[in-house]
């Protein structure tokens, strides 16, 4: 079999670029390891930045997303018993974020290529990359048992942090960056309203809290928990209690119990490789960095990176010039940093840290205080939350 671009992996970033592809007719293949069901039970952040908007849009994908999708003007920090609102629109000239459900983005995304036609290969075993430091890639695959060759011009890697791609690119040739963090975040969902009408982040000496919402009927709430934590320990009695336990006391009033339909701890890192291109394989996404949640920044990098890469793919095709994919990783790259800065700034101030002690305990509360009274400071934390410019 031949196609234009293999795309390896049906996450957002993979089906985001085949959809972005299919609107100027370049042909694409996803082999994706796990069944489509197994891709939408993932449960991940859910704030988009409008950049992130307008790409699903140019991709076709926004239909639901631009009926369903709530736009948050502000946020919140707790700290002191209070919260502190950071207004996202009046700090950035205009600007919001979109929440909706990185699990819906997936779901529209999915339809749409299901709609019009175009092939992926859900359970397809045993993916392998090869030449591509040549002119003629190819990928191989399992099937139902059967062996598998598509030969291509280019491979997209946008099969996340545990792929493939990434670990096909020879160990001289890509550098890592990586920082592991003392705690995880044990998530909830519920079918409750929201305690309040926009996030909620907070810093309490029993740990950081979030509230967050998929919709005015469904929230998302997150605790930090030790790493070695245990879901089964966690009724849902006990979450409802911690969290509310963390929360100023008009927040904590305000939320609605019920009972919990997903739960699930989620370790904290930031990693980024370098570059995110090796001759004709492109990597995207999370195959290339993670970041902590804090600050709902991993489905944004990943439409950026696609952005970046559909932008070269097109002046490949359509005026045979190489200098996009040329640009590509560095780029990406630059993007990428400064939401790695950003999230592990958000986290640094906003968890408990086991060994902090109590210099580090004033230093953060410091910060917290500058930040909700200083305009400047405030505004440098809303820039990043809503997306710096591309
Ligand atoms: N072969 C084929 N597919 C694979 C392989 C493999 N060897 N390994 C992984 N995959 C698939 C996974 O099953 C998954 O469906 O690649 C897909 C990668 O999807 P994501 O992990 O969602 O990564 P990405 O599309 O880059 O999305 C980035 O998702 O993880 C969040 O925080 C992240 O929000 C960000 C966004
Ligand atoms: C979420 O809704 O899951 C969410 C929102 C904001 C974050 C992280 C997660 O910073």
């Amino acid at each position: 079999m031949r196609t234009q671009v293999a795309i390896v992996g049906s996450g957002p970033s993979g089906l985001l670029l085949g959809q972005l592809l299919a609107t100027i007719g370049v042909e694409t293949v996803i082999l994706e390891r796990s069944s489509r069901e197994h891709v939408l039970g993932r449960v991940r952040a859910g704030v988009l930045e409008q950049g992130t908007v307008d790409l699903l849009s140019e991709a076709g994908a926004a239909t639901r997303l631009n009926a369903e999708g709530l736009q948050h003007s502000g946020i919140s920090l707790a700290f002191d018993g209070r919260l502190h609102r950071i207004d996202l629109t009046m700090l950035t000239g205009g600007k919001h974020v979109t929440v909706y459900g990185q699990t819906e983005v997936t779901h529209d995304l999915m339809d749409k290529r299901e709609a019009a036609g175009l092939a992926t290969v859900y359970e397809a075993a045993n993916v392998a990359l090869h030449d591509f430091d040549g002119e003629t890639p190819f990928v191989t695959y399992d099937k139902d048992g059967v062996s598998h060759r598509i030969d291509c011009n280019f491979i997209a890697g946008c099969d996340g942090y545990h792929g493939v791609s990434r670990k096909s690119v020879p160990e001289r040739s890509i550098k890592t960056f990586e920082r592991q963090y003392p705690f995880g975040w044990l998530g909830v969902l519920a079918e409750v309203p929201p305690a309040d009408h926009e996030l909620v982040y907070a810093n309490h000496e029993r740990g950081f809290a979030l509230c967050s919402m998929r919709s005015t009927h469904r929230s998302r709430y997150y605790v930090q928990c030790p790493l070695d934590d245990h879901v089964e320990a966690w009724s849902d009695d006990r979450f409802w209690d911690e969290l509310r336990r963390r929360l100023p006391p008009q927040t904590a009033a305000a939320v609605t119990v019920g009972p919990s339909f997903e739960k699930s701890i989620a370790p904290l890192r930031s990693f980024v490789a370098e570059p995110m291109r090796f001759g004709r394989l492109f990597l995207v996404g999370d195959a290339a960095h993670i970041v902590p949640p804090t600050g709902a920044k991993g489905l944004n990098l990943a439409a950026s990176d696609v952005r970046y890469l559909f932008a070269g793919l097109r002046e490949f095709y359509r005026d045979k010039s190489q200098v996009g994919l040329d640009a590509y990783s560095g780029k990406a790259l630059a993007r990428v940093w400064k939401a790695v800065r950003f999230s592990w700034w958000m986290t640094m101030m906003l968890h408990r840290f086991p060994e902090t002690g109590e210099f580090g305990q004033r230093i953060q509360e410091a910060e917290l205080d500058y930040l909700v009274h200083s305009k400047a400071a405030s505004t440098a934390l809303a820039e990043n939350y809503v997306g710096l410019p591309y």
